[in-house]
């Protein structure tokens, strides 16, 4: 079961990751082309932040779950002394919190945008910063499910 949920948290990281580059890109797009915001925006806007959603909830679930996390709850002070556990324990949860506020607060504020124009630079540069934490906070070194 861990290793299948993993598995999945892992795999989904490349779905969350095609689709907030494309959607960010095509907002940016639509900005230069100082185009016009349609239903189908929105519902772009919406799909970043779902898809984004989704992971973080997997992520949760992972985190109680995980061999990292609840070996380090057993020993706090030891694990926060070890740069690879603290990673997963802290700082990846941290970054993938903020780049789920950010996602948020640009869906938010590019709704709430009086011109079409300000509602798809609002996008562009909250989605751009999400997707930048969100890569960020990837762990790269683990490119495919470990256990
Ligand atoms: C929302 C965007 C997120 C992305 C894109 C993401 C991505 C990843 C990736 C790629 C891995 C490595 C999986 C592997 O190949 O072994 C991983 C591991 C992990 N993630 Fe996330 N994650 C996200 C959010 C979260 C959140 C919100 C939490 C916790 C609250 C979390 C907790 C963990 C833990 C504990 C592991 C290590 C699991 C283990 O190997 O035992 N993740 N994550």
């Amino acid at each position: 079961m861990t290793p299948t949920l993993i598995l999945i948290h892992s795999l989904l990281r490349w779905a969350v990751l095609i689709v907030m580059v494309s959607v960010t890109a095509t907002m940016a797009f639509r900005y230069a082309k100082a185009a016009v915001w349609t239903a189908s925006d929105r519902r772009s806007a919406l799909l970043f932040t779902i898809l984004l959603d989704t992971q973080f909830l997997v992520g949760l679930v992972v985190y109680g779950v995980s061999p990292i996390t609840r070996g380090a709850m057993k020993d706090m002070a030891t694990a926060m002394r070890e740069p690879s556990v603290r990673y997963f324990v802290v700082e990846h949860p941290t970054m993938m919190l903020l780049s789920v506020l950010l996602a948020h607060a640009g869906s938010v504020f590019a709704k709430k945008a009086l011109t079409d124009r300000a509602k798809f630079g609002r996008a562009t540069a909250f989605f751009a910063a999400s997707t930048a934490l969100m890569l960020w906070g990837i762990p790269w070194f683990r490119l495919m499910a470990a256990h």
